[in-house]
């Protein structure tokens, strides 16, 4: 090849490398095969209740029912959730290599009322669990149910005391300049930050919930948000903040989607709230769903959301139908689609009547 060819081409090739590598983002919601997707939602099961024998150490591990964009219902998927390959473990991929190699222009920050040892969160703070994980170009916004997860700074990010309970996990991904707003709704929250590291040039909206040292100053005490996601999905984001003082499903969720809400929270609660029918639109607890053909009641099941079958929303949410948590911080990420409520709907077999 002629030397001048041969540098244009090299110069082509190396441009195309560097281009690439700008717009590349790895910082993605991504399945069980590590592709990308706009959003996935999943409930992590005991492994025992799908199975009779478990084999010889992996008990802890949890298995899981897993819907993306794609699959339009429930699949059961091959791994458990703890695995290195399972979805879990692909979305989170850019921050286990962070804790290798910082990089620069990543964040991340891990928020949980329910810290790894030894961090502490007070109640003066959110009852919310998730991470956020960001760079220049987009990021995702993990909301889930799991106390002490993820661990602290720790590629086995499954914590070991592994709850046996049924959990929920929502990812989104969404485009750089939506963490500005997600930052204002987890000020909201007012989550418990335990760990992070946002760059300085990123939202300061982000930046000061990662620190702990902003709140809402003025009423109203709660936010609703609509953010739209990579591929243009509208998900709805309700926040309130530990002065709002009132149920999140009774008090605004159902004021907002005007529908009557079905609500999985904890069943092992102190002080449950019961059933709503008081208000304009109704508040039923749910006690059971089945799965796999198998029932779960509410007093093992530790996931969180409702649903409006005839409205079409499904919500993924933070807190329990109980009195204390009233005056917790808290929130859901809803969205409308019909075909997902559905499969909500039509795995509740027992709610609580008013
Ligand atoms: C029903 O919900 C509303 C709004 O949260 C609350 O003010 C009211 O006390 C509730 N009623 C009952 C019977 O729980």
């Amino acid at each position: 090849m002629e030397m001048a060819k041969y540098r244009t081409m090299m110069t082509l090739l190396f441009s195309i490398g560097i281009f690439s590598q700008v717009c590349d983002s790895d910082v993605k919601c991504r399945d069980d095969s590590g592709n990308e997707v706009d959003w996935l939602v999943f409930i992590s099961v005991s492994l025992g209740i799908f199975l009779y024998k478990l084999p010889k150490g992996d008990d802890e591990g949890l298995s899981y029912l897993y819907m993306d964009e794609g699959t339009r219902g429930w699949e059961l998927s091959k791994k458990t959730i703890n695995s290195k390959s399972g979805t879990l473990a692909n979305t989170l991929k850019p921050l286990l290599d962070f804790y290798d190699r910082k990089i620069e222009g990543f964040g991340y920050m891990l928020y949980n009322d329910q810290p790894p040892d030894p961090y502490v969160a007070p109640a003066s703070f959110g009852h919310s669990k998730g991470v956020v994980m960001l760079d220049r170009q987009t990021g995702v916004w993990l909301s889930h149910s799991t106390p002490k997860f993820p661990t602290y700074r720790s590629k086995d990010i499954w914590p070991k005391s592994g709850s046996i309970n049924a959990q929920t996990f929502m990812c989104v991904t969404f485009s750089y300049d939506k963490f500005k707003e997600i930052g204002l709704q987890l000020m909201y929250i007012h989550v418990y930050s335990y760990d992070s590291d946002i760059p300085k040039t990123f939202h300061n909206e982000l930046r000061c919930v990662a620190q702990r040292s902003c709140y809402p100053k003025i009423e109203p005490w709660f936010r609703v948000t609509m953010l739209t996601s990579m591929k243009g999905r509208g998900f709805s984001s309700f926040a309130k903040y530990t002065r709002f003082r009132d149920d999140l499903y009774s008090g605004l969720i159902g004021n907002y989607l005007k529908q009557n809400l079905y609500v999985k929270s904890w069943g092992k609660m102190h002080d449950p709230l019961p059933s709503n029918c008081s208000i304009p639109y109704y508040v039923y607890n749910v006690k059971e769903v089945r799965l796999e053909g198998k029932p779960i009641s509410d007093t093992v099941d530790h996931s969180k959301w409702c649903v409006t079958p005839v409205g079409g929303w499904t919500c993924i949410a933070d807190l329990n139908r109980e009195v204390s948590q009233m005056k917790r911080g808290g929130g859901a990420i809803c969205t409308k689609d019909f075909a997902v409520a559905k499969v909500f709907s039509v795995i509740i077999t027992r709610y609580e009547l008013c």
